[in-house]
């Protein structure tokens, strides 16, 4: 046990080999989708958490959230944007080459139950954690909402899946090539104004965007839940890298969320120290160009 997270010890499996690629795709232009040979890892895991992922000896540590993950097959999914050296290296590995190592699963798990209707709210890559959510959600027996954001049509990904597990999916793209023009808040602003009964709202995404959300309901007091994406180092509470204030209170990021309550959350700190790190990273060289943020490095 360190730091309050269970660490599981993956021994050699029979058959594959730990932490093979099993599969790849390209999911958009930056983005791939890995599914990675992890079988303690695929039966532990739940929505909201994520692992550690180094692609080579040398590499840098990768938090990543969990996109899905089949116990039966032994398998996790990862969906990685491919936007500094360390994203880089992880999806360039093919099919049957493996990561160097992977520790998890990472993290508090979502907090999923039948709350009533749920809005799921995802910007960019994000679409990936909020995919094992939805369903949890749908499963649990909430009517789910899905509202997705982008830049535009082409960087939408996950739709059958999403579909699948939502009673509705309604799309904005700041360049209007798919569904409403605009930002994904304005959909969610439509769905108040239009009377919907929202029990529960979960964003992720880019922080503005989370920040918005939670700005938005606020006044209408629906409980806003957020994954949060500050630089981690372990992932397992260890190193205080990750620490975000929340209700008056500093918590680890990696061990106590990464999902909080949004309307205990202090953007503004977040946003500051993000900034800090980011004066360092354009410093050096063949950084990861988000350091070692949290998978939800992506959104
Ligand atoms: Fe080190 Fe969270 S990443 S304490």
């Amino acid at each position: 046990m360190i730091g309050g997270q269970v660490i599981t010890v993956m021994p050699p499996q029979g058959g594959r080999i730990l932490f093979e690629i099993v599969a790849k795709k390209q999911l958009s232009n930056q983005i791939w989708q890995l599914d990675i040979h992890a079988p303690l890892v695929a039966a532990k895991a739940r929505p909201g958490q994520f692992v550690v992922v180094r692609a080579h000896d040398k590499g840098e540590r990768i938090p990543l959230s969990i996109s899905d993950f089949d116990s039966q097959a032994g398998h996790i999914t990862l969906v990685v944007q491919a936007i500094g050296h360390s994203t880089t290296d992880l999806v360039s590995l093919e099919v049957g080459e493996k990561a160097a190592d992977l520790l998890g699963p990472l993290g508090t798990p979502a907090e999923i139950d039948n709350f009533g209707t749920v809005v799921c709210v995802a910007g960019g890559v994000a679409t990936a954690i909020i995919y094992p959510e939805a369903r949890a959600f749908q499963q649990a027996g909430n009517k789910v909402i899905t509202l997705l954001g982008a830049r535009s049509a082409d960087l939408f990904f996950y739709e059958d899946e999403l579909r699948q597990c939502s009673d509705e999916v309604r799309y904005a793209t700041e360049d209007g090539s798919r569904g409403k023009q605009g930002f994904v808040t304005e959909l969610l602003q439509e769905l108040i104004d239009a009377g919907e009964q929202i029990d529960r709202v979960v964003a992720i995404g880019p922080v503005p965007m989370m920040r918005a959300v939670c700005e938005l309901t606020r006044p209408y007091q629906i409980k806003t839940v957020v994954s949060l994406n500050p630089i981690m180092v372990d992932g397992t509470g260890m190193c205080g890298a990750c620490r975000v204030e929340v209700g008056g209170e500093t918590r680890f990021c990696c061990t106590d969320g990464p999902e909080f309550d949004g309307h205990l959350v202090d953007f503004a700190a977040l946003q500051n120290r993000s900034r800090q790190y980011q004066n360092l990273e354009e410093k050096i060289p063949h950084h990861h160009s988000n350091g070692g943020c949290a998978g939800q490095c992506q959104q």
